[in-house]
């Protein structure tokens, strides 16, 4: 391409300009907020590595929820943080566990004014605090846990969900969730995968959130991805795509952005950002030092994470930057 004139400037002079050319728009309905539902709570508790985050009560969440829809956001996410955990992190699949209540009373409150997505995962609810089974040798037991994800996957769509989001990273996760709900009456139950996920150090103030500790020091770099490969993320998204996802997930954001520029390239579904933990709370834990404009880089971020070609953002921010876009 030829320039005939070498004056950018035109395009940038007034604030009215810059936003009729601005090649990346950012509007409350590109986002999910997270919600985390601490088990038989009575009050919203604070989350000290995550400030302004809440493990809400049943009552709380409904508040909070109500204040988003008035800001616009049309999507939640849903994480519980049960009472008891076990090996088996049956609380994950249990009728009347704490995500399955709290999605029904989102589900009564809002109907289908909310889109209600459900993280679908066992590492809140194993006393191991991995995403799947473990076996003797302390090794993560892939096909076995697939069909605890189906449980998992049916109680929730009985709860009320319209997505579920399959986290845990294992392999054919979405292939057999989106069998056993097509075999079910919730074949219109979608899924959200969690594709391209990498063992981060961006996790913490999450595990922080839903009181997660992995046994003997472990990790999930055995079935998460390892953040030196950028291809491998478009063979796991390809995979996803094959296997009936409905809306693919790059996560981290902001570490991840080539990621997602890659995959936006050579996907045609909705695609999702997950702005993760870590990166809410670097922001925060600056801002209140006061060594960055928190506001202001939060919104630099979201909006790096839409030029980058995200659809969809998950981001604690999701509430705050509603209201002020
Ligand atoms: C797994 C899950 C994790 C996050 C979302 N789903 C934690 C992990 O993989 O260790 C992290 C999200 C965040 O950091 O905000 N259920």
């Amino acid at each position: 391409m030829t320039y005939l004139s070498h004056r950018p400037r035109r395009l940038r002079s007034t604030p009215a300009l810059r936003d009729l050319v601005a090649e990346s728009k950012l509007s409350p309905s590109d986002f999910i907020m997270p919600y985390f539902v601490l088990e038989d709570a009575t009050e919203p508790q604070g989350i000290a590595s995550l400030d302004g985050v809440y493990q809400h009560s049943l009552s709380s969440i409904i508040q909070d929820i109500k204040q988003c829809y008035e800001a616009g956001i049309k999507a939640v996410i849903i994480f519980g943080v049960p009472v008891h955990k076990n090996s088996l992190g049956s609380g994950a699949y249990a009728r009347d566990g704490v995500v399955q209540k709290a999605v029904r009373e989102v589900r009564n409150s809002f109907g289908d004014d909310i889109v209600i997505f459900a993280d679908l995962c066992l590492d809140e609810y194993t006393d191991h605090g991995h995403c799947g089974l473990v076996d003797r040798n302390g090794r993560v037991d892939n096909d076995s846990t697939l069909e605890l994800y189906q449980k998992i996957a049916l109680s929730q769509a009985e709860a009320g969900v319209h997505f579920v989001a399959p986290s845990g990273m294992m392999d054919g996760q979405v292939q057999a969730i989106r069998s056993v709900l097509d075999k079910s009456e919730f074949k219109d139950v979608g899924i959200l995968a969690y594709s391209a996920k990498y063992a981060s150090g961006l996790y913490g103030p999450f595990r922080d959130a839903v009181n997660v500790r992995i046994a003997d020091g472990g990790d999930r770099r055995s079935y998460q991805q390892d953040y030196r490969n950028a291809r491998e993320s478009l063979k796991e998204v390809f995979l996803d795509v094959s296997e009936g996802a409905d809306i693919v997930m790059v996560k981290p954001a902001i570490t991840y952005l080539d990621v997602i520029s890659r995959v936006r390239e050579v996907v045609d579904l909705p695609l999702c950002a997950y702005h993760v933990s870590g990166e809410y709370a670097m922001i925060k834990a600056a801002s209140s030092l006061g060594w960055i404009d928190g506001e202001a880089v939060a919104l630099e971020q979201m909006y790096a994470i839409k030029r980058a070609g995200a659809d969809l953002i998950i981001s604690y921010f999701a509430k705050d930057i509603a209201r002020r876009i």
